[in-house]
């Protein structure tokens, strides 16, 4: 993806201090069930599967795996579009998952979503007006009825798009447009953190350089915390100051772009970072090429142990029987290099694998 690397500016360095957002032990299973008149749960759907991560304010956390491993369950369970079956999410300290009422309503307004598909997410029958300031009728306090359209004409100013669009329809706007106009509704109740899911998986490459450009400017302008979330490791490099890898419900590894592209140390991301598009014609002559054989497992019934083992190249008996942790690798504890970082591998070691 030539376009993207040289058009987006790298990323920052990482911001420090208190995490704005906390995630501990999360876990989402659904309900397998058989049966038309009496359903009866037999089995479950392990979506997500215990996660922890931690998100500071003003930064932006990755995170990437292949389609299906969870990420947007963990998405829709950070803006409480689905409940937790287990798990704390915490906001400045507090539970979430246990708000309801007022309290809940409060919170939510303070972490929004940007959808990946600007296609299917916009109201084909609404005019632009109306869904960026849908968020309003719900949040009255926000902006009086009397002041909206004025607010939402400042958000389209503010994404990049003519404010005298106001009355056209979502049809009316290219794919990148539309997702600039989803941008403005996640916007509408100036929230605190933005979860991105795959914004710029549906749009064409030349297209998505610009929309990344657009949301690491507003992330400046309004003080944002973002996950960002794709299933292209090169996409989230340079929005990212923090890269978590998923697999199959869990966090593979995660640390600073740094860290995750220099540094892997756990077999699914070196895996994942050998596939990686490299533009230098050089640099791809020198790269190591690792091929994963056999499918992802289903989440129905993921591998004992660490669940990546079926497809991993350095498996031993002991990854059938004992559940890696996210953790830093007891190896690398004493030392404080880069590849001293949390990777869920009984044997992880270091393997650079781009460029
Ligand atoms: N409402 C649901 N009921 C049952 N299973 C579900 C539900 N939502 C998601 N799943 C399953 O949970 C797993 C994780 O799905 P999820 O959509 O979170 O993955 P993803 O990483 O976002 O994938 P993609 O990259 O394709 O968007 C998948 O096996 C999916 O089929
Ligand atoms: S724990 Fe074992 S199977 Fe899992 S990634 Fe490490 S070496 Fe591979
Ligand atoms: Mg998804």
């Amino acid at each position: 993806m030539p376009e993207l690397t040289e058009e987006v500016a790298d990323a920052r360095p990482a911001p420090s201090g208190e995490p704005i957002l906390e995630v501990r032990g999360l876990v989402k299973h659904f309900p397998l069930t058989q049966g038309v008149l009496f359903k009866k749960q037999v089995g479950a759907v392990k979506a997500v599967d215990g996660v922890d991560f931690a998100l500071t304010a003003g930064e932006t956390l990755g995170i990437v795996g292949e389609s299906g491993c969870g990420k947007s369950t963990v998405a829709k369970m950070l803006v409480n579009l689905e409940r937790p079956t287990a798990g704390e999410i915490r906001y400045k300290g507090e539970d979430i998952t246990r708000l309801s009422g007022r309290a809940l309503k409060a919170v939510r307004r303070n972490i929004q979503m940007v959808f990946q598909d600007p296609y299917t997410s916009l109201n084909p029958r609404m005019t632009v007006g109306d869904i960026i300031g849908e968020p309003y009728e719900i949040h009255p306090e926000v902006a009086p009825k009397g002041d909206r359209r004025r607010k939402v004409q400042e958000l389209l100013d503010v994404v990049g798009l003519n404010p005298e669009y106001i009355n056209r329809y979502p049809h009316q706007f290219s794919g990148g447009q539309r997702q600039r106009i989803g941008i403005a509704r996640g916007l509408a109740l100036r929230p605190e953190i933005i979860v991105a899911d795959e914004p710029v998986s549906a749009l064409d490459v030349s297209v998505q350089a610009q929309v990344i450009n657009l949301l690491d400017k507003l992330q400046n302008e309004f003080d944002l915390s973002y996950v960002f979330i794709a299933h292209d490791l090169s996409i989230v490099r340079h929005i990212s100051d923090r890269v978590g890898v998923m697999y199959l419900g869990r966090l593979a590894e995660i640390g600073t772009d740094e860290q995750i592209y220099e540094h892997p140390t756990h077999p699914y991301t070196q895996a994942l970072l050998s596939a990686v598009p490299v533009p230098d014609p050089e640099a791809r002559e020198r790269r190591e090429r690792i091929i994963l054989t056999g499918d992802v497992p289903s989440p129905a019934n993921p591998p004992s142990g660490c669940r990546f083992r079926t497809r991993c190249w350095k498996a031993q008996e002991r990854c059938e029987l004992e559940v890696p942790e996210l953790a830093v690798p007891a190896e690398f504890r004493t030392a404080d290099g880069p590849e001293a970082h949390p990777s869920a591998c009984h044997f992880a070691e270091e393997r650079h694998v781009v460029g």
